[in-house]
């Protein structure tokens, strides 16, 4: 069974004619655009917004009518993945590189629905290295203060070894903390360090998480 297509599927049934919505970036997110598309063949009208380049395009090949952010007051309803949450819905995310503008989008809509097979649940965060968004200028300082926090932080690479770059034109470190007993505290920490533009800790930001299992749907 598609876990992640079957959150997707559920998540997309969440959306009203004449909607704007956020459309998420990764893996599970994927099949939320393609839901939509497939939503949209059947007479749904809506507008959305994308969190990055990578699902603007695919929005875009599928029909899906992209607005810029900056057209847009409020966005009715967000879908995107993640890579963990708690029992509390607190996230990280931007294992797929896009965490800035998926914080953006999030923070600006009415409902944000995060997708995840079952796999994502965990007890306690911090298993999955934190992605961190740092911009290149003096990134052996940041590195060096994100350390102090208690992670190892790794610049992401692309497949050829290069150094990988987000949509903003920024780096990503990622941070492996083993296990993160204040997200809210470490948050706030990672984004007072000068150098740091925001890290993958989405806390209090989701209004619901559709876990796809092969028991079937649940909801945290
Ligand atoms: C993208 O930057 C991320 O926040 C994704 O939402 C997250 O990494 C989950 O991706 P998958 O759905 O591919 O697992």
């Amino acid at each position: 069974m598609n876990l992640k297509k079957l959150a997707a599927d559920k998540a997309v049934e969440l959306i009203e004619n004449g909607m704007t919505v956020g459309l998420g970036t990764g893996s599970t997110a994927y099949w939320a655009i393609h839901g939509i598309a497939d939503r949209m063949k059947e007479g749904l009208s809506i507008r959305a917004v994308a969190t990055s380049e990578a699902s603007d395009k695919l929005a875009r090949e599928l029909g899906i009518p992209i607005v810029p952010f900056h057209e847009v007051d409020v966005i009715d309803i967000t879908i995107d993945g993640a890579d963990e949450t708690d029992s509390q819905m607190n996230l990280i995310k931007g294992g797929g590189g896009a965490l800035l503008r998926e914080k953006i989008v999030a923070a600006s809509s009415r409902q944000l629905i995060i997708i995840v097979d079952e796999s994502k649940v965990v007890d306690r965060l911090g298993k999955f290295p934190l992605p961190v968004e740092v911009v290149p200028f003096a990134v052996e300082l940041t590195l060096k203060k994100l350390a102090k926090l208690g992670c190892e932080p790794k610049l992401r690479l692309t497949e050829d070894g290069s150094l990988f770059k987000t949509d903003n034109g920024n780096y990503t470190a990622d941070c492996s903390f083993g296990s993160i007993s204040d997200p809210a505290g470490l948050h706030d920490e990672l984004n007072a360090i000068p150098g740091v533009v925001d890290n993958g800790l989405f806390i209090r930001m989701a209004s619901r998480v559709i876990v796809g299992s092969e028991k079937g749907i649940s909801t945290l």
